[in-house]
């Protein structure tokens, strides 16, 4: 069924996933078969899922309590899985997420402990089906440079924090869970996961990610 080719960007915060995905965009424009790619984030990237997106991230008048916040996302992704997702790999379109299933196990199953990571699997595969990602690039960052890099952002003027991210600097060792999630995933289905050192130049990070790119591309 699966003609496309999948393509998910992951990684806890401040990972410098959004500027690698930027420059993926960038390269994808130029590249021969530019017509095929299709970008996407979670959650959003349909209309109800950019809806979604502001309830979840942005909504304090009455913030979404933890099981909420699980079928949030979840139901974000039902949308672009049967939406965008599915028809477009049927087409066999290039499609690149950023964020997908791996930031539930991750955020909502190890670091908030809503359920745990292999009951956050089944619920996903059982509301999805099957749907894994070809390939997934991990921007792999310690517990403590993602705590210091958050801080610096927060330092910056005029860089805000959404809700869950509030919450994420409020509890010490919320980024250290983050990283244990996304360690559980990439242990259990390590045949897709490329994981990337995090601490290297944005350029090396780009070179790695356009590299295994085209060799995955080579083996469609
Ligand atoms: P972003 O900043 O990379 O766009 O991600 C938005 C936030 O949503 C980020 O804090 C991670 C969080 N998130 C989850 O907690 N669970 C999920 O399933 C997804 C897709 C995102």
């Amino acid at each position: 069924m699966n003609k496309g080719l999948f393509i998910t960007f992951e990684g806890g915060d401040a990972c410098g996933k959004s500027t690698q995905v930027k420059l993926f965009k960038e390269y994808a424009n130029l590249h021969p078969l530019k017509d095929k790619f299709i970008f996407i984030r979670e959650p959003g990237g349909t209309v109800l899922g950019e809806e979604i997106r502001k309830l979840v991230l942005n909504y304090t008048l009455d913030a979404p309590v933890p099981k909420a916040e699980l079928m949030l996302f979840l139901a974000s992704r039902a949308q672009i899985c049967e939406k965008v997702i599915v028809p477009a790999l049927k087409e066999g379109k290039i499609v690149i997420a950023d964020r997908f299933y791996d930031s539930t196990i991750a955020y909502q199953g190890m670091a908030r402990g809503i359920m745990s990571p292999e009951e956050i699997l089944n619920l996903n595969r059982s509301i999805l089906g099957n749907i894994t990602p070809d390939l997934t690039f991990y921007l792999k960052l310690g517990a403590e440079d993602a705590r210091a890099r958050k801080l610096k952002m927060l330092n910056n003027a005029g860089q805000e924090l959404d809700r869950m991210e509030m919450e994420e600097m409020a509890e010490i060792d919320f980024h250290q869970k983050v990283c244990d999630g996304y360690d559980y995933i990439a242990n259990l289905e390590s045949e897709r996961f490329h994981i990337i050192d995090a601490r290297k130049s944005i350029e090396e990070i780009q070179q790695e990610i356009k590299q295994t790119f085209e060799k995955k591309l080579i083996q469609k």
